[in-house]
């Protein structure tokens, strides 16, 4: 298919200093659990990304002195020449597909804890470092100052050693010394470094200038800024500390990555932000400088980011999710495939990883992670390797996901879904308020189904055990999804709460499909997700006065891993939500709850005209099991394997549910290790030769 032609100003090269890059597609810097630990997974990562056409490939933070050590955190290093080799490999896989790489370096500053390092952190002035932590960082002095650039030097030039064509001087996020020099909430010095905008920016400037001259021959020097820290007017503001450090600094960076600080406000999800969110901020930087301008703001549609462009507003198309979502989405534009782009949900299931230091997965991308430990390509697929068919039961997130990889390498296969559209549970999730764009996860599969001769599709096909053995299939994947628990079973509470077996205590799925409701509606949150939180918004909109009972501390407390909590708490205080935290359900009367404190167990009571109880679902495997009591009758039927998937087998993310069905379809036929060896690559320490020593 050819490009539309509107899309070709995306395709142009950007000149940055030295360097050129191939296209406006830039993915800047963006961890993803693996870094230092897993390091040939986050190289393969990358590379793949630069295959899938992105111009520019940056590293995640790149700690790069034991005095500003970001761990826990799973991040790139370069604390010393030892570190060269790992982030080589990163660059040579991003060159390999004809990309520059970046390199982010950070100073964590009053941010990082040295955990690993113990080291003493370093502040502008003292200040307790970041975070419920009992310690201090220490005020820098002159030499302090004069030692820190030096290790800024020395990492550029070592960043260059491992092959990287852009180096980052950093300061957004609040994550980094050189924006806590700048932010006057940090930087209560008298001397040069402190006091004016301009003496606020002086260390920024002095690196930049150390950069340049270290490395500026060969490499951009990128800034990356955050023009606002949206937390008023004593923090950097684009319409004033912001606006002022671009224009002092304007022409000496090769490049500008601008933003707004902190993390929680530049990841927004899609519960909380539009695409685009961040216009309004950094709209002013390109009237500043005549350098390269990127922003970020979960673009996925090609059009505005054409318009972005061409009004001047960016000369580069910033992305981290999308890039996550769909490494190739600048190649399905430049091919004019639009339709075929998988794109971003604005869940955050991504930035759970770096949070639960793990390997970053991601809702719509199930080989994110996967690409050299597994070697699953997210485009490309091994073709089938046999004849067999497949019926899969189930078009939820798992169904769809399974389907479509499956039809991808050409099998046979039916999908049988019993309501009369795809989607499952997607369907009645996404229509939750804020939660439009979890659509997407079934859009873009019904998309590539549709185009699969060998995928067919039945609706309204509610099938029993018999069914299934008539139809003679090979493999038979069941995916029939989840329902939620009605007796209160979950986390907090291992057997039913007395009185749920009332009419008017409900669950989740029975408000989706619009249950009468009493009020007062006591929401009881056991699952510490979205769930409970969005049942409430919904239900405070419809009218209802709500109560948002948890045994944990704030309302869905797992929400801390995608950087939504605080927003959640604060829509539903919004909203007039009653929250009652930590606070156990005992019991429910048939006007009243009993309530007991998680910490003394001091009990106390609520009106209550309906209850929600939003704790555990329950596999639907009802089929699975049928079909597996009569072992005799399946083989007579021909059926080689029965499997169940995503929700059916264990309820979780909607990400575990597409990566089950993925996993599914891509282990069809395959020559697998024994479950008793480690399915994957991976990659063990290297131990010193430096042994014993005491
Ligand atoms: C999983 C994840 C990890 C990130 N890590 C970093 C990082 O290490 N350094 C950084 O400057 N920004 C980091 N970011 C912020 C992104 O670079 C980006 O500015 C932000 O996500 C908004 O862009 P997007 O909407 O295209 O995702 C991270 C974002 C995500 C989603
Ligand atoms: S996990 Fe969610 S937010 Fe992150 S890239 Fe994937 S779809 Fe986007």
């Amino acid at each position: 298919m050819a490009r539309d032609p509107r899309h070709d100003v995306l395709f142009e090269p950007v000149r940055l200093g030295p360097v050129t890059a191939r296209n406006r597609f830039y993915q800047v810097p963006h961890c993803n659990g693996m870094g230092v630990q897993y390091p040939s997974a986050m190289a393969a990562m990358r590379g793949v990304k630069a295959e899938g056409g992105w111009a520019v490939i940056c590293t995640e933070e790149c700690d790069f002195h034991v005095t500003g050590d970001v761990s826990p955190a799973i991040e790139a290093r370069l604390w010393s020449a030892k570190d060269v080799p790992i982030l080589a490999r990163m660059a040579d896989a991003v060159h390999r597909h004809g990309s520059l790489a970046g390199c982010e370096l950070v100073y964590g500053g009053a941010a990082g804890h040295n955990r690993q390092s113990r080291e003493i952190p370093m502040a502008p002035s003292a200040t307790p470092v970041f975070g419920p932590e009992p310690g201090q960082a220490r005020a820098m002095d002159k030499e302090d100052i004069r030692n820190f650039r030096r290790w800024h030097r020395q990492a550029a030039l070592r960043a260059r050693d491992a092959g990287f064509d852009i180096v980052y001087v950093y300061a957004a996020h609040n994550l980094c010394l050189m924006q806590h020099f700048i932010s006057r909430r940090y930087n209560r010095r008298t001397d040069e470094y402190g006091g004016s905008i301009e003496n606020r920016t002086r260390l920024m400037r002095e690196v930049i200038e150390d950069t340049k001259e270290a490395v500026g021959a060969t490499m951009a020097v990128a800034v990356r800024f955050a023009v606002d820290e949206l937390a008023g007017p004593d923090a950097i503001t684009h319409d004033g500390d912001g606006a002022a450090v671009v224009e002092l600094l304007a022409e000496l960076p090769d490049l500008w990555d601008v933003n707004i600080s902190e993390w929680d406000n530049d990841s927004q999800t899609a519960r909380f932000a539009e695409e685009g969110y961040q216009e309004d901020f950094i709209g002013f930087v390109k009237s500043k400088t005549s350098k390269p301008v990127i922003g970020v703001g979960r673009y996925t549609s090609a059009d505005r980011m054409v318009s972005l462009v061409n009004k001047g507003v960016l000369d580069m198309i910033g992305a981290a999710r999308p890039s996550i979502a769909d490494p190739f989405l600048p190649k399905k534009i430049e091919e004019g495939r639009i339709e075929d782009i998988r794109e971003c949900i604005g869940c955050n299931i991504c930035v759970s990883g770096d949070w639960m230091h793990m390997p970053m997965r991601c809702t719509q991308n199930p080989t994110k992670g996967e690409e050299w430990r597994r070697g699953w390509h997210p485009e490309k697929i091994e073709p089938k390797a046999s004849d067999a068919s497949v019926l899969i039961v189930g078009a939820g997130p798992a169904g769809l996901e399974c389907a479509r990889a499956l039809g991808q390498r050409g099998y046979r296969v039916t999908l049988a879904e019993a309501a009369t559209e795809l989607g499952g549970h997607l369907n009645r999730v996404s229509g939750l308020p804020g939660l439009a764009s979890w659509a997407r996860v079934r859009d873009y599969r019904t998309g590539q189904i549709q185009t699969m001769s060998n995928v067919e599709v039945f609706l309204d096909s509610r099938l029993d055990a018999a069914q299934v053995r008539e139809f003679g299939f090979d493999h038979v994947a069941i995916a029939t999804g989840s329902a939620w628990r009605g007796d209160g079973v979950g986390r907090a509470h291992h057997n039913p709460i007395p009185g749920a077996e009332q009419a008017h205590v409900v669950t989740p799925d029975d408000v989706i499909a619009g249950v009468e409701l009493e009020g007062p509606v006591v929401i009881y949150d056991d699952d510490d997700y979205f769930m409970a939180s969005v049942l409430a918004e919904k239900l405070r909109g419809e009218g209802h006065e709500v109560i948002y009972l948890t045994p944990e501390v704030d309302v869905a407390n797992w929400t801390h891993n995608t950087m939504e909590q605080s927003r959640i708490q604060a829509r539903l205080l919004e909203l007039g939500v009653d929250i009652h935290a930590s606070r156990k359900l005992t019991s429910i009367g048939p006007d009243n709850v009993e309530l007991a404190c998680a910490y003394t167990g001091r009990t106390s009571a609520l009106d209550a005209g309906s209850v929600v109880l939003v704790t555990m679902r329950l596999p639907d495997d009802a089929l699975y099991r049928e079909l597996m009591a009569d072992d005799a009758a399946l083989k007579a039927a021909g059926v080689a394997s029965v499997t169940r998937i995503g929700d059916c087998l264990a309820p979780g993310l909607i990400a575990a549910a597409v990566y089950g069905g993925h996993k599914f379809a891509r282990e069809l036929d395959a020559d697998l290790p024994s479950n008793d060896e480690v399915p994957f690559r991976r990659e063990v320490m290297g131990l010193s030769n430096d042994w014993p020593v005491v």
